[in-house]
């Protein structure tokens, strides 16, 4: 019958294209699990700079965020008087990223790192963080860097390897 035939054709065609739309759009904004920040990061998280030269090695600019977990931590530390050579543990689950840019405006996100508090003794060599370099549309460049980044994050500025404050 090739009336009803080219009635569910045409009935079916809008679905179809939502199909290849959703895979179009699926594909420029893949953010890999494995990552450890949401890509929402910027209504979820707390800002604690904004854009600033980065003393990175591998950033121009960068804007730092926090996760909610590790505020608590944070808020102790900001209390602890000038000086004080005190340290503050951070929670599990802790989360922060740096997201780097290449333009003083923090306008065109060139790439995230970003280090997450996992359980005491997991990655002890790393200072049990998880330490990952993750690419702008959220897919991992490497989510396991490990001591490549850790050995870093000891100077004397850092506490529990996380180097900045709330400012
Ligand atoms: C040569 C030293 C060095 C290396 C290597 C390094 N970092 Fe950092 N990192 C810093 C400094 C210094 C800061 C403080 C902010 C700034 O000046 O950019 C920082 C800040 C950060 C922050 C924001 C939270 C904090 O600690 O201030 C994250 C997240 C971070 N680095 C992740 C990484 C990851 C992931 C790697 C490895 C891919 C890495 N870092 C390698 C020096 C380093």
């Amino acid at each position: 019958m090739p009336a009803q035939r080219q009635f569910s054709t045409r009935r079916l065609l809008p679905f179809a294209l939502l199909g290849v739309l959703a895979a179009l759009s699926g594909c420029a904004t893949e953010w890999d699990s494995a990552v450890v920040f949401p890509a929402s990061y910027s209504s979820t998280y707390e800002k604690l700079h904004d854009c600033k030269a980065s003393a990175h090695p591998a950033a121009k600019y960068v804007v730092t965020w926090m996760s909610p977990e590790a505020k608590d931590a944070m808020d102790a530390l900001a209390a602890l008087p000038a000086g004080s050579t005190e340290t503050i543990a951070w929670p599990e689950n802790a989360v922060f990223v740096k997201v780097q840019y290449d333009d003083s405006a923090c306008s065109e996100v060139q790439s995230f790192t970003a280090m997450k508090k996992l359980a005491a003794g997991a990655a002890t060599d790393a200072g049990d963080w998880k330490w990952q370099h993750v690419g702008a549309d959220g897919e991992c460049l490497n989510c396991d860097n490990g001591t490549a980044c850790s050995g870093c994050h000891t100077q004397p500025a850092c506490n529990g390897l996380v180097c900045t404050k709330r400012n």
